[in-house]
């Protein structure tokens, strides 16, 4: 694997999730793998699972990791290309981008998108930068338009709780106080419909996402009628994606809120969120503490898909030099 930004980058998914299973089952036994191997992760935004399970995930392989805090005592980077470079960014992300991938073998990169350009969010500009220039695998650890590690985690909670073969998983929009991005969610959806999963997805109207990552689920702007029979409840908020609204919020309604009267609509479902949360806005204390909630084994498995990735990038290395 040289890359990971997208579920297509993951191969069968039943493969995959198999493969995760067995790390799980016993995340030390690959040690030597990544021995003498070091793991940069950069991050531009803020995280704590992201930073926590994929540093654990590396260490559980043996390999050495540095964390670089770009905000933090790095020089302010500039990723546009063409700029007279007069203002307070000291570097450009095309010298420092080869610079770090000569201090490590795999490149993990968190990048947000910045909600004010929706063409440059969804080209993906810094992460395809670093797949371009660094010379090393790059994984995503939540880009502008995708959060795969987030929903490979999902999708082997959902395979470990389910009690069906097709269980019907819906997703949807809830109230938050600030315009978040379409990343989870445009993953979340992709890697359900992937799985063959019967999915939907429910929100006010305005809250489209890019049908490049609904397709083949449906929209039901009803979220009761969309809760109805539910396996599986994923709750999240995102900013507007369809112009002119792009990146704006459009409401704040807390009837959007799941609570335990949503829940009811249900098949005595699972409540799922990617984390952090607010509660009182995306979801009740007494949902996301109730016994349905899988909040906190959902967020230990992102230990597991950060080691899955990581092993695979390791094996494509170490199959490239024996080879
Ligand atoms: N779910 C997730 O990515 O959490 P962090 O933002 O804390 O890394």
């Amino acid at each position: 694997m040289k890359k990971f930004t997208t579920v297509a980058d993951m191969g069968p998914l039943d493969k995959a999730v198999a493969e995760a299973l067995e790390v799980k089952r016993n995340r030390f036994a690959w040690q030597s793998l990544g021995r003498n191997y070091t793991l940069l992760m950069i991050f531009f935004n803020s995280s704590l699972r992201t930073r926590l399970s994929t540093q654990k995930a590396a260490m559980n392989l043996g390999m050495n990791v540095i964390v670089l805090d770009v905000n933090q005592g790095a020089w302010k980077l500039e990723t546009e290309r063409g700029v007279i470079m007069d203002g307070d960014k000291a570097e450009h992300l095309l010298e420092a981008i080869p610079v770090m991938g000569s201090y490590c073998d795999i490149i993990g990169v968190r990048s947000f998108a910045s909600l004010k350009d929706k063409a440059e969010d969804y080209e993906e500009r810094v992460i395809n930068q670093f797949i371009k220039y660094s010379g090393r695998p790059v994984f995503s650890m939540e880009a502008a338009t995708g959060h795969p590690l987030q929903s490979f985690a999902d999708l082997i909670t959902i395979e470990e709780h389910k009690t069906k073969p097709v269980p019907k998983v819906v997703m949807t929009w809830a109230p938050h106080p600030r315009a978040l991005p379409q990343a989870v969610p445009n993953s979340f959806v992709q890697w359900m419909v992937a799985a063959g999963y019967d999915v939907t997805v429910t929100h006010p109207e305005g809250y489209e996402l890019d049908e490049a990552f609904t397709r083949g689920a449906k929209i039901e702007y009803d979220q009761d009628r969309a809760l109805a029979g539910a396996d599986f409840v994923y709750a999240k908020n995102w900013s507007a994606y369809a112009d002119p609204n792009y990146g704006k919020i459009l409401s704040t309604s807390r009837e959007w809120t799941v609570d335990a009267t949503k829940m009811a609509f249900t098949d005595n479902a699972y409540f799922m969120h990617c984390l952090p949360v607010r509660r009182g806005m995306i979801v009740t204390d007494d949902v996301i503490e109730g016994p349905r909630s899988l909040v906190i084994p959902e967020a230990a498995n992102r230990e597991i898909s950060a080691q899955t990735v990581i092993k695979r990038m390791l094996e494509s290395i170490q199959d490239g030099r024996n080879g």
